[in-house]
């Protein structure tokens, strides 16, 4: 039987913990549950051994049996770990890498997806540090479901309720689902700019953070497939469960894109490859009294149309960046390069884009099925990007 961790904290809506835990055996799933210690000040751990049948963890240290290595175990097992309700203690202490009981120590070990149900009064909810952590573990991965608006325990009518049991049951078995649906498949994904060197000094570059691959190799990964993230320079924090491949020029990008493609179910090219490189790269740095003002430039190989030529049955998506006449140029890009999708990026939109955290795009199918984003986090669109992939594996495999 799969196994769902649910943690729990002290909120007053914690009875509520006890209807998520029946909703989930009723789907199959086993429950084992972890408190905060100040959670067992509302109701016994005993309750929830009755209703799991296991016993409830909530030290690392317990009656001299050693549960400090269990965490781990149990990471190994779960297929999603809910954190329902979760007070802002625990968002805090989750987000800030504070692992001092089982609960939050279970967090740092686990690998599976993690959903957060925040249950609190209005104004911790709104305040600024609070919403800081969410933003911090969203930007991880960790799903939020909002909580909704009506009576809190503390007499104020506002936000802070736990949402409703059967959201929170809905959007887990959702990720269960998600976190499974590329098993067995292994989708490379490239990201960030590459480097075209005139001497040891100074290069040729496209503006780009990587962000967008970096998001979409992270939603691979939570969807099961073998990922390998190929990226240019950038300072992303690398995700321990992709395997992720550092270069500089698109030369060498080309070299580990051709090296990882012949086993790749999926190609994602994400990454903002430099169109032109200078003849040749000088070593050591070019004083610049022998530095003509003018320089000839010739262009790099095209990586995805070399993709796009051999694609043979692999589901291959590339990026537009435009600048006019957005979903007209990127059409025209799918067909010449041979893709399955196109992803359209309007750059001249202010505030969006390079750089940001955020993004509006136009996913392009071949067939010209259309979608467009509208202005989302990267995450987010990431997932929808993921969704039309598998909406295309799904067609291939009718
Ligand atoms: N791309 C590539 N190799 C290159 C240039 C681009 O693989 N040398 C890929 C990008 O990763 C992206 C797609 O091709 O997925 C389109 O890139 P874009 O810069 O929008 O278009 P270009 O083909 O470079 O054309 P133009 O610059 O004229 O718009």
């Amino acid at each position: 039987m799969s196994k769902i961790i649910l943690g729990v904290s002290s909120s007053v809506s914690i009875y509520k913990s006890c209807e998520i835990i029946r909703s989930f055996q009723e789907k199959g799933y086993d429950v084992q549950v972890l408190m905060t210690k100040n959670a067992s000040k509302f109701i016994s751990p005993l309750l929830f051994k009755a209703l799991t049948g296991n016993k409830v963890l909530m030290d690392l240290f317990n009656d001299g049996v050693s549960e400090d290595i269990l965490h781990v175990t149990l990471a190994g097992e779960a297929v999603l770990f809910v954190i329902a309700p979760a007070t802002a203690n625990v968002i805090g202490k989750m987000a800030s890498g504070i692992s001092d009981d089982f609960l939050t120590t279970f967090y740092t070990a686990a690998t599976c997806p993690v959903l957060v149900a925040p249950a609190m009064n209005e104004k911790m909810f709104l305040k600024g540090k609070t919403q800081d952590n969410i933003r911090k573990l969203q930007a991880a991965g960790v799903r939020f479901i909002e909580p909704e608006k009506g009576y809190l325990a503390c007499g104020d009518h506002g936000y802070g309720r736990l949402a409703p049991v059967s959201g929170i049951v809905e959007e887990g078995v959702l990720l269960i689902r998600k976190s499974r649906s590329l098993k067995g498949m292994t989708v490379l994904v490239t990201g960030g700019p590459t480097r075209e060197y005139l001497d040891s000094v100074r290069f040729l570059t496209n503006r780009s953070s990587g962000k967008m691959g970096f998001e979409l190799a992270g939603e691979s990964e939570r969807r099961g497939a073998k990922t390998i993230f190929i990226s240019g320079p950038g300072n992303l924090i690398s995700n321990p469960g992709i395997k992720s491949v550092a270069v500089e020029t698109a030369k060498e990008m080309k070299e580990q894109v051709e090296k990882y493609a012949g086993g790749s179910d999926i190609i994602i090219m994400a990454a903002a490859v430099c169109d032109f490189k200078f003849p040749k790269q000088i070593s050591g740095k070019i004083k610049k009294d022998s530095m003509p003002l003018e320089v000839k430039l010739s262009r790099t190989e095209d990586i995805l149309s070399e993709i796009g030529k051999n694609k043979g049955t692999k589901v291959v998506v590339g990026f537009a960046a435009e600048a006019k006449n957005t979903e007209e140029n990127a059409r025209k890009k799918l067909v010449k390069k041979n893709l399955d999708i196109i992803v359209a990026n309007n750059i001249s939109k202010k505030g969006i884009g390079f750089e940001s955290d955020r993004n509006d795009v136009t996913i392009i199918h071949r067939d010209g099925k259309t979608i467009r984003t509208g202005e989302k986090s990267k995450l987010e669109i990431s997932k929808i990007i993921m969704d039309e992939v598998e909406a295309v594996i799904g067609r291939k495999n009718r």
